[in-house]
């Protein structure tokens, strides 16, 4: 099997990594030859840590470091038995990653995005094929959270949905959950709010960064604070995410509060860029 991802950033190497790490032959498609190189690097980075942490030996990277292409020419999904988009969370991006993986691929087994919020049919009344197109959102870092949220929308075949769900179950080895096609599916609709409640706190000058995440951390045995784990998710992606979930439901929990959109602006975006609400140094 072949499997193509479309964008290399966090997600979409966490993807590809994975797919590689479980025998699955990977396309990685970057908009250039500098942002599919970084790809490359990023999940050789994680491989490393992979293997420091016993979780995988010298042979099974190299293994999986075969598996792996890298490309900067869209036209290298040619071929794959299904497509991963995995690009910015900015709606026509994603609509035009779409309507070329319809042309590219016409006998996909599916086209999967793994958008945070974007309703599905949205991206699928981009392609001829609507009812090859579904969900498949997993969480950050992918090689470490075993979900997968399946997203079926109201257009999605059965056949696609189940040959996605083998492929995240049997050949990834994740736990899938099933979620209505609305903006958040299930994680992100609890999870988003919350971590701008946070922000909003910290804002307002109500409590310190360290004692809201410590409250989280240690009160509720969470494994991160709110404001860590924005850093870690990238404040522009919690911004975009927000931005999907306040225009589908219109609720005032879902408005990005302005600090995040300053950060944003200033180009912090978190443990990506190496600042966020905390600093970090690699
Ligand atoms: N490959 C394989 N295993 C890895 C790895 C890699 N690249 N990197 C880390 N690991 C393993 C470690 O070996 C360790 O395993 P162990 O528990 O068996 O020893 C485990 O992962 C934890 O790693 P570390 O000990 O290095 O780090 P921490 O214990 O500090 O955990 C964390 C870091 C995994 C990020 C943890 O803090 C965590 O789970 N945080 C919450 C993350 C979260 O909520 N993510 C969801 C974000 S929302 C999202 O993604 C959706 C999007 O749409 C917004």
């Amino acid at each position: 099997m072949r499997i193509s991802v479309i964008g290399g950033g966090l997600m979409g190497s966490g993807i590809a990594e994975v797919c590689a790490r479980s025998g699955i032959s990977v396309t990685v498609v970057e908009a250039d030859e500098e942002r599919a190189q970084a790809a490359s690097d990023r999940i050789i980075r994680s491989l490393d840590r992979g293997v420091r942490a016993g979780k995988l030996d010298e042979s099974e990277k190299a293994e999986a470091q075969e598996r792996l292409a890298f490309s900067a020419s869209f036209g290298d999904v040619a071929g794959c038995d299904a497509a991963i988009e995995a690009v910015v969370e900015s709606e026509p991006i994603k609509r035009e990653v779409f309507r070329e993986l319809d042309r590219l691929l016409p006998d996909a087994a599916f086209l999967a995005t793994n958008t945070s919020s974007v309703p599905i049919m949205k991206l699928a009344a981009a392609t001829e094929r609507p009812q090859r197109v579904l969900g498949l959102h997993f969480f950050n870092p992918v090689p470490v959270l075993p979900l997968v949220e399946l997203v079926r929308s109201i257009m999605t075949s059965e056949e696609t949905l189940e040959q996605a769900r083998s492929f995240a179950q049997s050949a990834l080895g994740k736990t899938c959950i099933e979620s209505q096609d609305r903006a958040g599916f299930i994680v992100n609709a609890l999870l988003i709010p919350y971590l701008l409640s946070a922000i909003r706190m910290y804002e307002s000058g109500f409590a310190s960064r360290e004692d809201i995440d410590n409250g989280m951390r240690l009160g509720c045995a969470h494994p991160m604070g709110p404001l860590a784990l924005a850093d870690l998710i990238g404040l522009d992606t919690l911004q975009a995410v927000a931005e999907s979930l306040y225009e589908e439901f219109r609720d005032p929990a879902a408005v990005a509060p302005a600090v995040l959109n300053r950060m944003v602006e200033a180009g912090l975006l978190g443990r990506k860029t190496g600042q966020g609400f905390y600093e970090y140094s690699s």
